[in-house]
């Protein structure tokens, strides 16, 4: 197969917040890959890393409320949505964008296994 072995998206800490035990994570996949079920599958398995060998209490994903998928992942990651904040983020261009938080604490994660 034509990709395999390359590296078709990623996912990162994008924020780690050691003090408060908190990680956000942020996420992006070549287009040929979308609604597959893969980013869901690949970001439990990093919310499982973060929680059981990194120790996390918490972990975030916050999206582009114009980018809906990404909030899709989320909630398929069994995030629960915390609320928008508006026009929180300026893009290089000069936009504006409404950005959606969701998160799951390690209470809820545990009662998962
Ligand atoms: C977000 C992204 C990683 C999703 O990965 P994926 O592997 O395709 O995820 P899924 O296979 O679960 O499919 C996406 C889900 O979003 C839903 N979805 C897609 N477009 C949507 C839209 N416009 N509105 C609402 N839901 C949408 C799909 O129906 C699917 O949900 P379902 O399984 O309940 O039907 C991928 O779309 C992506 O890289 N997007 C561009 C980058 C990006 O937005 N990054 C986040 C920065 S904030």
């Amino acid at each position: 197969m034509e990709y395999e072995g390359a590296p078709i998206g990623n996912i990162s800490v994008v924020r780690l917040n050691e003090r408060s035990e908190y990680a956000e994570l942020g996420y992006c996949m070549g287009y040929a890959f979308w609604n597959k079920g893969l980013m869901p599958e690949a970001a439990k398995a990093v919310i499982d890393y973060l929680f059981a060998e990194i120790g996390v209490n918490r972990v975030g994903i916050s999206h582009a409320v114009k980018n809906p998928a990404s909030g899709r992942v989320a909630q398929k990651c069994g995030l629960t949505f915390e609320g928008t904040k508006r026009e929180y983020f300026k893009t290089s261009t000069g936009e504006f964008l409404d950005i959606s938080y969701y998160g799951i604490i390690r209470s809820e994660w545990e009662k998962t296994k």
